[in-house]
């Protein structure tokens, strides 16, 4: 087990030092026995550093690993007690919505989100006003109490399935301006949908401009991966200069499986790059790595120190709740789109 992670943890990050691992090794055996112990379950997202996106099988401690639509669904279809999330606030609030019988566990309340962050429930109302019977479709990166007023969900992953599923031709978008941008231009070509925008972005992908142009002039060989927060310029600077996508975390995946190339420029969060280098050990990933400060919150360390708070007062500090109304609210346009999807 212990070599499966070395080996795992290595090819992940081009190389650590045996010294930094064997640090890390008492904390995941740990780990692994207080989620036996209290039939808990780990799921982690992409944008975890590596030692928190290995998966137990692999010597590491995550039951699933995946974006967060995959996390959505892996919510839905666990037997365990508790569900520790390596991730941000809203995907753990969504794990809790889809499971309020379950213990869901954040190991860092203040792993937030920009996207989250930058609209309330009550703006959202306000748009609703101003575009009466207009459906809203909220991202996935939104608080529970935002969703509540909207008609469905969707993630990066399934954006396109779901604003298609509608009938209606203009459609509320809300909050991301970029990922909104990137669809609105994909739409022209395959549909005649027309998307009413909010000016919230990613603090993270937003930072992906003349960094991203510079690259793809020092590498023109190399094939873009960018995700669809990444500002329109950007895409549009380079995209029809390399050849590549602009999409999901597993639009991403999928390109870079399916690609003959050897040589990637990634325009996404920093680990993803340690995602993809895990999965992809033969080929190489150019990234400027901007990380995603909210979800470096989680460590190895909180994860355990959740964990050891299992029926102790200290739970409460990592505990996820959402209360009604807003939790059955918040259900309906998650549960939508999921039977979408
Ligand atoms: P995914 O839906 O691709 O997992 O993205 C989540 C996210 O936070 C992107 O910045
Ligand atoms: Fe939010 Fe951006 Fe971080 Fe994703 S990468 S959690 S959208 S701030």
């Amino acid at each position: 087990m212990k070599e499966n992670f070395i080996k795992k943890y290595t090819s992940m990050t081009g190389g650590a030092s045996a010294a930094y691992i064997e640090k890390l090794l008492p904390l995941i055996d740990e780990i692994r026995e207080l989620k036996k112990k209290h039939n808990a379950v780990i799921l982690s997202h992409y944008y975890m550093t590596p030692e928190l996106q290995i998966e137990e099988k692999e010597g590491g401690i995550a039951d699933f690993v995946g974006d967060s639509l995959g996390l959505s669904v892996a919510a839905t279809k666990t037997n365990a007690d508790y569900i520790v999330f390596c991730g941000v606030k809203f995907m753990a609030e969504t794990a809790y919505i889809l499971n309020p019988s379950k213990t869901v566990l954040l190991p860092d309340d203040n792993a937030g989100c920009s996207l989250a962050e930058s609209i309330t429930g009550e703006e959202v109302r306000k748009i609703k006003e101003k575009n009466p019977g207009v459906p809203v479709i909220a991202y996935i990166n939104t608080y529970a109490e935002t969703k509540a007023e909207c008609d469905v969900c969707c993630t990066s992953r399934n954006a396109v399935k779901i604003a298609k599923s509608f009938e209606s031709k203009n459609l509320i978008f809300i909050p991301d301006k970029f990922m909104g941008q990137n669809l609105a231009v994909k739409f022209k070509t395959e549909t005649d949908k027309n998307l009413i925008l909010w000016s919230g972005t990613c603090e993270v992908h937003e930072q992906f401009r003349t960094n991203i142009e510079s690259l793809t002039m020092a590498n023109p060989n190399a094939e873009l991966l960018l995700h669809w927060e990444v500002p329109q310029e950007t895409v549009e600077s380079t995209l029809n200069k390399n050849k590549g996508i602009v999409g999901s975390t597993s639009d991403i995946l999928n390109y870079v499986e399916k690609s003959s190339s050897k040589e990637f420029i990634l325009g996404s969060e920093c680990d993803l790059g340690a995602t993809l280098k895990g999965m992809f050990p033969e080929k190489q990933f150019i990234t400027p790595c901007i990380m995603c400060r909210h979800m470096k919150l989680i460590s190895l360390q909180k994860t355990l120190d959740a964990l050891k708070s299992i029926n102790t007062p200290s739970q409460q500090k990592y505990q996820i709740q959402v209360d009604e109304p807003i939790l059955s609210k918040a259900y309906i346009p998650i549960k939508l789109m999921l039977d979408l999807s």
